[in-house]
């Protein structure tokens, strides 16, 4: 299986970058084709504790092809500081590879984020704050900068001159201060000499990659119930972080996606606003958030936590054809009260599916099947065989209704608390 994408099945922070550093290994090229720096992985080994944003997980191996794919928006200063960081902590020896068609966050873009989630007050989306909405926004409606035009100082001028007038006007009604084209024009053009090195056609790069045979790893960040074409919009990111658009936002034909890895955790978390029918506002909900550390890697942000709600994770199969699941922090359940949401009930009427409206998906009540808890110590364990039977229960359930296998179970943050049932590289 050659060619494997990683992606979130709920909403976000499912755990993705533990996977993806863990089949890194194994792969030759590792690729984040969507989102930017709003996205956080915590990734442990050796003891060491690193935490990317935008660099790619397999960046640990020197081996490794690492490429930030054109349907990304790079905050370029930011991508500087995370090389900074990791050198630090004595990784010098990197393949990094950025394409040259990839859209640039400009400082304008971070202004935006802020100004607009003020202005929709109570409504807010509850965004990052780095810019990742308004630069998408600027690439649809053609007002984008991209990685190749920083090196270039007469087409970033060009780019400067068609866009900032319009930029500028929008920052004012905003009551924001306008940019100095000769400021934005000097900043890109530092930033385009300091990246230069690193950028290429990466679709050139990942299709001759395809043609050798390569192991390639597509690392999705979010989730799929974050996707803005099939997440709870508005509450969604600005890009689709499915294997379905793998293709489109690495430059590469469909058919050469092979299979698809559905990362989730054994409950539910989400930061952010919006609609979250398994949440739990009591101390169950707390004890799972102190457990699972769950406080946001990019924003600090408490993150909400519920049941696990499978019918999110059936949403995000048949939006984007999951193969198989990993299990991510099945340990923090241990010991706790266990529910599964199987289907909901609105108005009356048992549903398997996410309405479209919000208003109705405010609506919904989760339906539960119960389980039995387990006790044990479950984060040494190294083999399914050797996991206790109420947590096996657990887990045959979250087979049963979904239809998938489970090929991996995250019973800890490190590398070798992984059980791996298949392996898909
Ligand atoms: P944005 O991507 O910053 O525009 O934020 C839009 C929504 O997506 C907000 O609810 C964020 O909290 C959420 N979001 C963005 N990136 C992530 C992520 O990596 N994990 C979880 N939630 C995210």
């Amino acid at each position: 299986m050659p060619r494997l994408v990683l992606q979130g099945s709920q909403w976000g922070d499912e755990g993705k970058g533990k996977i993806t550093d863990y089949l890194a290994q194994k792969a030759d090229v590792v690729v984040r084709f969507q989102g930017g720096n709003n996205a956080g992985h915590t990734i442990v080994f050796d003891n060491h504790k690193y935490a990317l944003k935008l660099l790619p997980s397999g960046i640990f191996s020197k081996h490794i092809k690492n490429v930030l794919a054109q349907g990304m928006v790079i905050n370029v200063e930011a991508l500087l500081n995370e090389i900074q960081t990791i050198k630090e902590q004595g990784i010098t020896s990197f393949q990094l590879y950025i394409s040259s068609r990839a859209h640039v966050i400009m400082p304008y873009h971070l202004d935006l984020d802020g100004a607009s989630e003020s202005l929709l007050g109570d409504n807010k989306i509850g965004t990052t704050k780095k810019g990742i909405g308004p630069c998408y926004t600027d690439k649809y409606a053609r007002f984008g900068i991209r990685i190749a035009d920083l090196l270039e100082k007469d087409a970033l001028k060009a780019r400067l001159e068609a866009i900032l007038p319009i930029k500028n006007k929008e920052l004012e009604s905003y009551g924001l201060k306008p940019y100095d084209l000769e400021y934005l024009l000097n900043l890109g053009l530092s930033w385009g000499d300091k990246i230069r090195d690193h950028v290429t056609d990466t679709s050139i790069l990942l299709t001759e990659e395809i043609k050798k045979d390569s192991k390639i790893l597509f690392e999705g960040a979010q989730g799929a119930m974050l996707c803005i074409e099939n997440g709870t919009y508005p509450y969604v990111t600005s890009s689709s972080p499915l294997a379905a658009s793998v293709s489109i936002n690495s430059g590469i034909a469909p058919k050469y996606v092979d299979k698809v890895l559905g990362i989730m955790k054994a409950y539910t978390t989400r930061v952010g606003e919006g609609p979250f029918p398994t949440e739990l506002n009591n101390s169950l909900g707390d004890a799972i958030r102190e457990k699972g550390h769950e406080y946001g890697t990019v924003t600090h942000r408490p993150r909400r936590v519920g049941y696990l709600d499978l019918v999110v994770i059936n949403h995000a199969k048949r939006v984007s054809g999951i193969d198989y699941l990993a299990i991510m922090l099945l340990d923090v359940l241990t010991g706790l009260d266990l529910k599964i949401c199987y289907a909901y009930e609105l108005d009356g009427k048992v549903i398997d599916y996410i309405p479209a409206t919000l208003t109705e998906y405010q609506r919904v009540k989760p339906l539960y099947v119960s389980l039995p808890s387990w006790n044990e110590d479950i984060s040494k364990v190294t083999c399914y065989q050797d996991l206790p039977d109420n947590c096996k229960a657990y887990l045959k359930k979250i087979e049963e209704l979904t239809s998938l296998k489970i090929s991996m179970i995250s019973v800890g943050p490190s590398r070798e608390n992984t059980i791996v049932i298949e392996d898909l590289l």
